[in-house]
């Protein structure tokens, strides 16, 4: 290994790799570009998971965008687990009403976190509001919710990098791995 490896101990497995997160963000991209064609729209990215697709995902776009950035935390649960009870942490910058908007995020698990932040930012009377995610892990979803755009499917494995963290590790990881059981079922 060189010194140049990111230290990634607590994988169990590489599910994506990083070729493959890029080349999926181009196609997406480029759809993304067609669908909104002489229309701007405003990324609005969910920190903190969502800050490496978010910034990959707008580089790789070529039409005019805009970006604003929410932070929520679910509240409740437990360190893998969302509880669906949502707090606001940052808020929008600027209004969004009559805004093409795009929910930009890094997974849809249970889909409490984003059946939220649907309900607050369609009370702000945006143009549109479509949703733009990396991951989604269907097998898990307690909420229906319609993914305009998703990367991968996954299986319901707890993942990690590429922004995603356990306990605000491992976001550094340049790609999506497998977080190894023994990690979080520590007694
Ligand atoms: P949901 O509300 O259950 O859909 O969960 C949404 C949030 O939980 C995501 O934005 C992530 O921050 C976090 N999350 C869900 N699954 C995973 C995972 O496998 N790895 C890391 N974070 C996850």
């Amino acid at each position: 290994m060189s010194d140049h490896e990111p230290r990634a101990e607590g994988v169990a497995r590489i599910l994506i790799g990083d070729d493959e997160i890029r080349a999926r963000i181009v196609e997406m991209a480029r759809e993304l570009d067609d669908v909104y064609g002489d229309d701007v729209p405003l990324l609005v990215g969910v920190l903190n998971g969502a800050i490496t697709f978010m910034t990959d995902l707008m580089r790789a776009m070529t039409i005019p965008v805009q970006v604003d950035l929410m932070e929520v935390s679910s509240y409740g649960g437990t360190a893998t687990e969302t509880s669906g009870l949502v707090r606001i942490l940052k808020d929008l910058s600027s209004s969004i009403e009559g805004k093409d908007v795009l929910i930009v995020e890094d997974i849809i698990d249970t889909g409490l976190t984003l059946n939220y932040l649907l309900r607050y930012l369609r009370g702000k009377n945006p143009r549109s509001l479509r949703i733009c995610a990396l991951l989604d892990k269907p097998a898990r979803r307690l909420v229906e919710i319609d993914i305009d755009y998703r990367g991968f499917t996954i299986p319901d494995q707890f993942v990690i990098g590429y922004g995603l963290d356990y306990g605000e590790f491992y976001r550094n990881l340049p790609f999506i791995g497998v977080l190894k059981p023994e990690v979080y079922e520590q007694p």
